[in-house]
């Protein structure tokens, strides 16, 4: 096994981090694995895609990165999918940025703390927020691999390139092992010429970061939340559902 914990990040909003997250989690589910969901972003989607309210008043990652004497056991719930367990975001997880930030040990609070219980699972997967915030940095700094959700448009492109940078900057600064474990494009719209230009062009540009396997546009996933639980389990046969069975396929023989 080459990552076992394993961040999905982009600065960009909405390219399909959370909705990757919880169904490659689903369907590896069904393959046996357990999985560890940590949620890093205080909009708390991927709390919610897994059946937990992160406006409850339940201990959460908040919690764990806020106060010392909280240890991470304490915020591990079970969720909806089978074999994987949730640390989800609650309120105080706003709070965390602006708090944490005059810590000299600010970057690698997550770090510490998940040592007690990675070793648990199979996998640990953690949804970062939209932005190269102190809840990233922490992320990808106790992070082995990182997955990239992309869409195919042409400011895509710009926008990878700068968070590979940045890659490079935190692989330097706190964690030589962080290596892209894979570019997943998603939301992947069939009829349009611009968007088979921009897939080639990543695969020219990265070649093997690149999975194979291709994440459609379809109305149906946008039903997730509603739903509260991933698309593989409730379309299991749906077209995008197969994607990502065929995605957990593909991780595990890379991997
Ligand atoms: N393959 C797809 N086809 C259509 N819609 C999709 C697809 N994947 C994701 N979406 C929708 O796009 C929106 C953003 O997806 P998602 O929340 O997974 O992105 P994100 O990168 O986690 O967003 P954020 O940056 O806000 O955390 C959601 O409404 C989701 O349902
Ligand atoms: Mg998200």
């Amino acid at each position: 096994m080459k990552h076992h914990v394993i961040s999905f990040a982009n600065q960009k909003g909405g390219v399909g981090k959370t909705t990757t997250c919880v169904n490659l989690a689903g369907a590896l589910s069904e393959k046996g694995k357990t999985i560890l969901l940590v949620d890093m972003d205080y909009q708390g989607n991927l709390t919610l895609g897994v059946g937990l309210d992160p406006g409850d008043s339940r201990p959460g990652m908040g919690d764990v990165l806020l106060y010392p004497e909280v240890s991470f056991r304490e915020v591990i719930h079970p969720s909806v999918i089978p074999n994987a367990d949730i640390a989800p975001a609650n309120l105080d997880l706003s709070k965390v940025d602006i708090n944490i930030d005059k810590r000299p040990e600010r970057h690698g609070i997550l770090h510490d703390k998940l040592h007690e219980v990675k070793d648990n699972y199979d996998y640990v997967f953690i949804d970062c927020p939209p932005a190269f915030n102190l809840l990233t940095v922490n992320s990808l700094s106790t992070s082995d691999g990182i997955i990239i959700p992309i869409q195919c448009y042409p400011y895509s492109l710009a926008g990878l390139n700068t968070l590979l940078e940045i890659i490079d900057d935190i692989r330097y600064a706190y964690n030589f092992d962080l290596e892209i474990a894979g570019i997943v494009p998603t939301a992947y719209e069939t009829n349009t010429r611009i968007a088979a230009d921009v897939l080639s062009e990543l695969h020219e540009r990265y070649g093997g970061k690149v999975y194979d396997t291709i994440i459609r546009k379809s109305v149906k996933v946008a039903e997730g939340p509603l739903h509260r639980k991933p698309m593989v389990m409730y379309a299991r046969s749906h077209p995008v559902s197969q994607a990502y069975r065929e995605l957990a396929e593909e991780f595990l023989r890379r991997e």
